[in-house]
Formats: C-alpha cells, structure tokens, sequence
C-alpha cells in the first residue's frame, strides 16, 4: 500500500511532530509532506528541516481576521494534497469553514482525559480538581473545541508530589507515544470512520477510544 500524505500545523516546540517524523523513518505507510506553522519561530520548523520536509509559515498576525488566515492556511495545506492534516500543538481556533473542509481528515491531540478539561491550562486543572489520573486523547476535529470522536487515550496516575511541570513532563511522554500510533493507524488504514463510530482492525471503540497501556 503506497503512504499516506500528511501535513502537519503546529505552532511552538514540535516535539509532538518530531515523535511522528520518527515513526514515518520506520512505518512506510506515513508520508510527511509538510510542516505549515503560524509562528516564524516555532523550534518544530527547525526540526521538520532537519527531516527534509517543505515548511511553510502563515503568520496570523498580518491577517485582519480568522477567515481570511484560514483561507491562505487552506490554499497551503491543499496545494500539498494531504490525506491526513495533523494538528500537533497548532494554538489557533479554526473556523468551520476551515474544519469542514478537512472533516474526517483532521486530527487534534489535547492534553486531557476528553471529556474532561477542554480548552486550555489542562494541567493545572487537573491538578486543583484533585483528579487521580491526567492524561492526554487524540480526537477527530469538529466544529465544537475539543468535542469530536476520541480515537485513543493514555493516562497516568496523579500523585501527591506533582506539580504543573511534572504532569506536562509526563503527559507529554504519553502524547509521543499514541500521537505516532493513531496517524500509523490512519495512514495505514487499519481505523475506519463508520456510521456507527470509530473502528480499529473493524472493531468499534469504545466512547473514549483506544485505553493506550504504555
Ligand atoms: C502538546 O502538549 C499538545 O497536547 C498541546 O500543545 C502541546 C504541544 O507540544 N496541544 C493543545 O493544547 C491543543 N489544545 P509540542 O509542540 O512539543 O508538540
């Protein structure tokens, strides 16, 4: 089966593109095509680089409103045709036009237990409500923030000596670990978007998708 073309959008460090690049050097089915950030000096540019991947930056800063930013996004992102669009620590809020235009093909990951903690400042959150566990999904984009279907979750445990930092340091371990699996297992077609829900091998997820066990 030839690869799949993927873009991926970020906006700050990439080490969550950097973890996908990895994989895509092993899993012939994931075929990075570019790398678009909104930020000149976002570090994951440097590393998509590095990786000889094409880089484009749309500064949203010079567009007078979000359409108009998500039309010159979308003119970039179709002229490299992807199968897969990526959203890999990109801190814009995309507007419908935008997420109907990449529907079923577009993926997020999010800091959190989704439903749990949408939106922003996910570990401290977690950390004040005195949750047990914290962790991270990756989700199917749709018009709502953070609401479209989970394809996988990993967790872990909450203890009495973590702070924002520590929690960011090991959330972060789990995100480089199913960000790779869940674009490997899109791009080699191994999950299926049904009417009924989200299927992995043709068994259907559960609500929360995946339970990732590292
Ligand atoms: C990641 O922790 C990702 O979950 C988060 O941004 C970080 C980017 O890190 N995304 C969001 O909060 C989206 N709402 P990275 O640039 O090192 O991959």
């Amino acid at each position: 089966m030839p690869g799949k073309s993927v873009v991926i959008l970020i906006s700050g460090s990439g080490s969550n593109l950097q973890a996908i690049i990895d994989a895509s050097k092993t899993d012939a089915s994931i075929n990075i095509v570019g790398v678009l950030s909104n930020r000149a000096d976002a570090y994951g540019l440097q590393r998509a680089t590095d990786a000889q991947i094409p880089t484009a930056v749309i500064d949203h800063t010079l567009y007078s409103d979000r359409l108009s930013f998500d039309q010159a996004m979308m003119a970039q992102i179709d002229a490299w045709n992807p199968d897969l669009v990526v959203l890999a620590g990109f801190m814009r809020i995309l507007t419908s036009e935008f997420v109907s235009h990449y529907e079923g093909r577009l993926i997020n990951i999010h800091p959190s237990l989704l439903p749990k903690f949408k939106g922003t400042q996910t570990h401290a959150r977690a950390l004040e409500a005195g949750e047990s566990e914290h962790g991270c999904t990756v989700h199917y984009v749709t018009e709502e923030l953070d609401a479209g279907a989970p394809i996988i979750q990993a967790a872990t445990p909450i203890v009495a000596a973590d702070t924002v930092e520590s929690l960011i340091d090991k959330v972060h371990k789990l995100e480089h670990q199913i960000y790779p699996l869940a674009v490997s297992w899109i791009c080699s077609e191994r999950l299926k978007s049904r009417d009924d829900g989200i299927a992995l091998d043709d068994e259907l997820l559960g609500p929360s998708g995946f339970r990732f066990i590292g």
